[in-house]
């Protein structure tokens, strides 16, 4: 299996939509709320009308921003499927928009040379099941994997071509173990009181369901959320590497504080955060993947695009220092921190040294040159007790991080 694209990626697009982006109110707002999956769907369902969807457009901003995969949520814990299925009358094409919504999402990113990810959510509110778990309901449990879990997996598998990624989700017991820092403590203190909480891989058969995928998807890669390691570890809302420096990773962060369609919360991270956590996930040899939250009709919204478009402008001038860089040695110092690739080192100043130099400690290695990415500006270096001190790096630059080259 090829996985040097996800390597060299650097950068992918995340998007939560589907009928939760109806009630303004973020994903996780049916559980939170209580609503019962009934009076969510008559009060919701009908509403989601994908009117301006246009996934060409979404794949438009991505190119823009310099990402290389979209990863799209075709059925979220609300078990709302994007997708034609034959499984339930809870999707896009019976009702809503009235139409397969992963097709043209498939096809846009074909068109636009991305990567296709289909985020798939094992965990389904709508199916009583899984609500209350293969423990209490094991004959019930095992008709949920049957009917639902595996045919939706096989469909999306099946009728799309090829698919370059199954980005499983879960709600407890993911690999990473973290929990959001964005804490919404109140879904966390909820879940630790179903019965579903210590769920694992067996319970869900992903040995047997990714066997299955990977018979229909040769090439595909999956995720860590099906609770086995399979082809990459996620972290989520935070930037923590995997312990084994070999394995690939990808983050995914938030830009405001929730993942869905949440206009009540205006707090988007800084152009600097959002280039700090790009960097410091690279740093580490992982990708990020940042999401946006469309709302019901698919429109992307000026935060989204404003930040969006910074980050393009940004990788314009650095993308070679976020794609398929590795764990460097010499990562770390008062600048900031490094990744390598080849005979080049990139050291990312998250922040500048007001007197014109950066210092990397613990720096013994020659190099021959250096250089600013952006511009291409030369740079001395002078090695002294130990450490390297290169000369001529800019002064404060706003909502920029500047990369410094060192050539070997
Ligand atoms: C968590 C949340 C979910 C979100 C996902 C993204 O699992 O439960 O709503 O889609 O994180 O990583």
């Amino acid at each position: 299996m090829d996985t040097s694209w996800f390597r060299n990626a650097g950068l992918g697009m995340f998007i939560h939509w589907g009928m939760f982006s109806v009630h303004c109110r973020g994903e996780w707002c049916p559980y939170q709320e209580q609503i019962p999956i009934k009076e969510y769907d008559e009060r919701y369902m009908d509403l989601f009308t994908a009117d301006e969807y246009d996934p060409e457009l979404w794949a438009q901003y991505a190119v823009r921003a310099g990402m290389k995969y979209m990863t799209l949520t075709t059925k979220h814990h609300d078990g709302f499927c994007l997708f034609d299925t034959k499984t339930t009358d809870r999707n896009a094409v019976k009702r809503g928009p009235k139409r397969d919504l992963v097709r043209p999402f498939v096809e846009a990113c074909r068109k636009y040379g991305l990567k296709c990810g289909l985020y798939f959510s094992l965990p389904d509110w709508s199916v009583p099941a899984f609500m209350t778990g293969p423990h209490l309901t094991p004959k019930e449990w095992g008709e949920f994997l049957d009917t639902i879990v595996f045919p939706q997996v096989r469909e999306l598998c099946t009728n799309y071509g090829k698919i370059d990624m199954i980005w499983y989700d879960n709600i407890v017991g993911m690999s990473n173990g973290k929990e959001s820092f964005e804490v919404n403590t109140n879904f966390r203190e909820a879940s630790d009181s179903t019965p579903n909480e210590k769920l694992t891989a067996e319970d869900y058969r992903s040995r047997e369901l990714n066997a299955m995928i990977r018979k229909l998807q040769p090439d595909i890669m999956i995720n860590d959320r099906s609770l086995l390691p399979e082809d990459f570890y996620t972290a989520e809302q935070n930037l923590t590497p995997p312990k084994d420096p070999n394995r690939l990773w990808e983050a995914c962060i938030t830009l405001n504080k929730h993942w869905g369609f949440y206009p009540a919360d205006p707090y988007y991270k800084s152009i600097f955060e959002v280039l700090h956590s790009i960097t410091a996930v690279a740093c580490h040899g992982g990708n990020m993947l940042l999401n946006i939250g469309p709302d019901r009709y698919g429109r992307i919204n000026n935060d989204e695009r404003r930040i969006l478009e910074a980050v393009g402008d940004w990788m314009k001038k650095n993308e070679e220092a976020v794609r398929g860089v590795e764990r460097c040695r010499m990562n770390g110092g008062s600048y900031g921190c490094a990744a390598q690739k080849g005979n080049k080192v990139y050291l990312y100043l998250h922040f500048a040294n007001e007197e014109g130099f950066i210092t990397i400690p613990h720096c013994t290695e020659k190099f021959k040159s250096a250089y600013m990415l952006d511009s291409g500006k030369p740079l001395t270096l002078e090695y002294k007790q130990g450490k390297l001190v290169v000369h001529g790096t800019p002064r404060y630059e706003y909502n920029n991080i500047p990369v410094v080259v060192l050539e070997r």
